[in-house]
This record gives structure tokens, sequence and C-alpha cells, in this order.
């Protein structure tokens, strides 16, 4: 783990926004090797999406190739409301939506569950290797993502009621409405999955949290602690954030080196097998999915989507957006803007060669006489 402190907010924010550039540029991402970004919201994050914006706009940094997904989301909100995560990407970070992945807020197929929303997620994240950096807060409770405090170790991506301090907490943003009791979220697990983690902890009201969380032991009531488990972790905060930690600690990660570590994960991706089928933990789920975004199979619904693009700005690509009412491609997630219409992006697609994304339902017990039949096979006939 490495530490990396500055004077104030804004600084650590840059240099955080210059870690993620770097990796994006150094891993030189392709139309057949894209670059999986995992990203959070709140107030802290801030300065860092408008940091990227603005490298963007002065050529530093592509998006081309760059695939995101968003942490969590609340449940219950209308994609245009406010408050809701998809808005909030649009409105500070805008990605093409056919990059930009984020949990539903209810489930796009009203025949499936929050459950299945969430292993359509974790499959396609598996799908594309896994993530290669990840970028995350920490709530002043210790939470990461909205794992709150007590949230099991090997969670994975999942429906959890929030804790009543988070409410509290986020009410500001909310005014008179209620915040929502429940919200998806990516779990522990999936977060130390990751290739790479790096943590933005800014401000005096992070600094109990932080040092819980790099001085505590690996606690489950102080779900940062899971970050000490993990290889490559850089952390980086302002002098406020880090006032309760010891002198020997900050001397000690602080003396780390950001890059040293081996990365976690293999690419997963295997261009000669047929897409990852969404079973391990998550088997049982009441439907199966098939998803390949260089080969999109055009069967079945929809499970999955992409975020609608905003209409007005892109971070990528400057394109013109064809709003369709009733076909285009799969977009359950209704628009920041309308809530009535499904999109379509030619003109997008074929400046960045991305297709939309889509994940399509199969029945579970066919794909598992088909996986049945091929161990079968491969085993050759019993004896
Ligand atoms: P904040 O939220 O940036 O608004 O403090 C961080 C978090 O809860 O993870």
């Amino acid at each position: 783990m490495y530490l990396s402190d500055h004077d104030g907010a804004e600084q650590a924010a840059l240099a955080l926004t210059n870690h993620i550039i770097s990796r994006i540029n150094a891993f030189k991402p392709t139309q057949m090797k894209k670059f999986v970004l995992c990203l959070p919201t709140g107030s802290t994050p801030l300065p860092v999406y408008e940091e990227l914006v603005r490298r963007f706009k002065l050529g530093d940094v592509s998006f081309e190739h760059v695939i995101t997904f968003n942490l969590d989301e609340y449940v219950g909100l209308k994609p245009c409301h406010k408050q809701s995560y998809a808005y909030f990407m649009e409105e500070n970070l805008d990605i093409p939506s056919s990059q930009t992945h984020l949990l539903p807020s209810s489930p796009i197929d009203p025949h499936k569950t929050h459950q299945d929303s969430c292993a359509a997620y974790e499959s396609l994240i598996t799908s594309l290797g896994g993530i290669h950096l990840l970028f995350l807060g920490i709530g002043e409770n210790g939470h990461v993502a909205f794992n709150e405090p007590a949230s099991s170790m090997s969670s994975r991506t999942r429906m959890v009621k929030l804790d009543q301090g988070t409410r509290e907490i986020n009410a500001r943003f909310f005014g008179k409405e209620q915040v929502p009791t429940h919200a998806l979220t990516m779990g522990i697990a999936n977060i130390l999955e990751a290739q790479e983690i790096i943590v933005l902890a800014t401000g005096e009201r992070k600094s109990n949290a932080l040092k819980e969380a790099l001085e505590g032991g690996i606690n489950h009531l102080c779900p940062a602690s899971v970050l000490q488990m993990h290889e490559k972790v850089s952390i980086y905060t302002d002098n406020t954030a880090i006032k309760g930690l010891k002198e020997s600690t900050i001397n000690y990660l602080k003396s780390q080196d950001p890059s040293s570590s081996t990365p976690r994960l293999k690419d997963t991706t295997d261009k000669n097998k047929r897409p990852f089928q969404g079973r391990g933990l998550l088997r049982g789920t009441s439907f199966s999915w098939v998803s390949s975004p260089s080969t999109p199979i055009e069967e079945d619904k929809p499970l999955f989507w992409s975020r609608p693009p905003s209409p007005s700005k892109s971070l990528a690509v400057d394109v013109k957006v064809e709003m369709i009412v009733g076909q285009g491609i799969h977009s359950p997630l209704n628009s920041p803007h309308d809530d009535q219409q499904q999109v379509k992006i030619p003109d997008k697609e074929q400046k960045t060669g991305i297709k939309p994304q889509t994940l399509l339902a199969k029945d579970v017990n066919s794909l598992d006489q088909e996986e049945t039949q091929k161990e079968a096979d491969d085993q050759g006939p019993s004896v």
C-alpha cells in the first residue's frame, strides 16, 4: 500500500487524476484491448472528474477504448433523478453510453430481480477480463462503495440496506426528499478482485475512517480496512485526512512504491471460448446470460444496458445523437433527460467503433443442459 499525501484536497485529486491517466496511457487500450475502469460517486471525486474532462480536452487521454463500471447505485431512483448515480455520471463524466455501465435502480425486466441485475453486472465485468483500475472513496463510517460496516468480506454485488449514518450524511444532497433506504453495490470481494485500487480520501471528516482503515486490524466493522489485503493500493489524501495517523504509518506507507506490485488478475477473456455465462458464485439465479461486447448475439431480451448518452456533451467524441422513441439500442435505463426515450447512436458507434453493449437472456436450463452435455463429452463415455 502506498500513501500519497498532499497539502490540500485539490492537489490530492490532481495527483490521483494523473494516476488514472498514466495507467490508461500505459495500457494503450485498443478496440480489442479495452481498459476497464471502475468509478465512484460522491463529493470527493468531483475534482477528479473535472480534471479528467479538462485533460481529455487537452488531448492528454482518450476514453475511446475505456469501459467504465460504477460501484453502486441507489435503489428506486429513476436515472433522471438528480441524485441517481446515473445522472451524476452523465453530469460529471460523460463517457459515451456504450462504454458506461451502471447498476440499475430497478430491474430492467420486470420478471427479473435486483439480484439478477447484480449477477449480470458481475458477468459482464468478468467477460471483459476484470477491472484494471478501481477508483474508490471511503465513507465516514469506513464504508467502501455501499458496503456498510459489518458487510461480509466475501460479499459480492448485491442489494444492501443503507446504514442510517450514511443516509443522514447523504441527506445533504437530497434536500427535503428521503434518502433511499437501499442500494445496489459491488461487494468487497469484487473490489478486492480489481488489479489495482486507488483511493481518494480527503478532508477532516475522513480522518477517523482512514485511521481505522490503515491502522486498525482488518475488521468488517470498517470495510475500508480490507484494502490492507490488496497488493496494489494507492491512497491519495490531504493533510487533514491523515492527521489521526501515526507518523510512522505515514512514513512507511509513503516509502512504498505505487507501481511495484504484481497485478492480481490475468486477462481471463479467452477469444476461443464462448462468452462467460454468469454462473459460479451466483449460480442459482433465475436466468443466465451471454455477453460479449465485440460479438453481440442478437437474440432474446436484453437484461443489461449501457447508460444513455447525453445529448449535450460527450467526453470521448463530439457526436450528433439521434433520439428515437420506441426503438434503438437496448437501453432500459431511462435517460436523465427524458424518462421515456430510448436512444440510438449511429454516429458515435461509427466513430468509436464500439457497438452498443448488449446482455442477452438465455434460458438457464438450456445452458445448464449444454454445459452438462459438454462436460460429459469431455469426460468420454462412462463405464
Ligand atoms: P463522499 O462519499 O465523497 O461524498 O464523502 C464517499 C463515500 O461515501 O464513499
